[in-house]
């Protein structure tokens, strides 16, 4: 488990990160999300031990980041933003040097290498310098360099950034399966680049923890209110008029004639669904109804809200 406790940055004057809290349970693939510049990669660099706080703490498997940063290297595999790799350097060379750093070599790496080349998918480059590589082989030779200690934990910072549609579908299924044995943690800027990889999304703004929940826990804390499209043919003014006295919990806020229909956009409490008694209205006015949607906020309308200027504090 990781325990993120009170954690301060500042930057000379620039306050990165203004005291966040967090936990990240064995098991898990958490989703650090947050605009440029939020915070993200210092917050990841701090979990890594890279990077020393201002003030908090951060406790893996219950060791104090500061007291064990070399035993809690061992247990994380870190994958930094820019993913530098040497490009004039074989895979298989890269591999080695990054094993031998951590001390596996002999057997040791023959069984490391055989395991990452395997699990990461990288047969058909092992010789090849990496500069030749495509992007989506360079992500991947990265990774292999975090895993190649097989750490309990890893820590990805904006892994599928600047990768095209495809090498984003592969790269998340290579994180899925590694988080099938590992804790994960992902930062990105972009929320759908994640979304559907993580099991939790903690969303981070200004240098301070404003969301942590399911994207479901996300949305239902969120938008108290519905809207709803009520698209009806034979309705006079008068009935539309008296359609929020009629019906219980709706507000009308707008009224579109569209050829010979007319097109509502009602509003109401998520947890007053007010169709049934829409429809017997209907019924009772004789209106055909053509259309009727609720409109639930998206996760996207979530993120927007949380990371705008003053947003999370509205
Ligand atoms: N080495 C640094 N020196 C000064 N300011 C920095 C440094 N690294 C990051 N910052 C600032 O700290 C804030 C958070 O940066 P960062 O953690 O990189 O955000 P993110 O990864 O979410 O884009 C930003 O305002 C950034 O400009
Ligand atoms: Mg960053």
């Amino acid at each position: 488990m990781i325990k993120v406790e009170n954690l301060v940055k500042h930057y000379g004057d620039v306050q990165a990160l203004r005291s966040i809290n967090f936990e990240v349970h064995d098991g898990e693939i958490i989703g650090f999300l947050g605009a440029n510049g939020a915070g993200k990669s210092t917050t990841l660099k701090i979990m890594t031990s890279f990077l020393a706080p201002t003030s908090g703490n951060v406790y893996v498997d219950n060791l104090n980041i500061l007291e064990h940063s070399l035993e809690i290297r061992k247990r994380v595999g870190y994958l930094p933003e820019l993913n530098p790799l040497y490009g004039e350097m074989k895979v298989y060379d890269l591999l080695e040097f990054t094993a031998k750093v951590r001390g596996i070599e002999g057997k040791n790496f023959k069984k490391a290498f055989s395991r990452v080349v395997d699990q990461c998918g990288l047969e058909g480059v092992i010789h090849r310098p990496i500069a030749d590589c495509s992007k989506g082989y360079k992500q991947r030779i990265g990774l292999a360099t975090a895993i190649i200690h097989d750490p309990k934990i890893l820590i990805l910072d904006e892994p599928v950034s600047g990768l095209d549609p495809n090498q984003i579908v592969e790269i998340r299924e290579l994180i899925k399966q590694l988080g099938q044995e590992k804790m994960v943690v992902i930062s990105s800027h972009i929320l759908q680049e994640i979304e559907v990889t993580v099991d939790r999304i903690i969303i981070i703004h200004q240098g301070k923890i404003v969301a942590n929940g399911t994207s479901q826990e996300l949305m239902s804390g969120f938008h108290g209110k519905v809207q709803l499209t009520l698209e009806i043919k034979n309705a006079t003014e008068e009935n539309i008029k008296a359609l929020p006295e009629k019906v219980a919990n709706i507000t009308l806020l707008n009224e579109s004639k569209v050829n010979d229909h007319v097109a509502l956009t009602l509003e109401y409490p998520k947890e007053k669904d007010p169709r049934e008694a829409l429809f017997q209205y209907a019924l009772a006015s004789n209106w055909v109804i053509l259309e009727m949607t609720p409109h639930r906020a998206q996760l996207e309308d979530v993120f927007r809200m949380l990371t705008i200027e003053g947003g999370a504090d509205a």
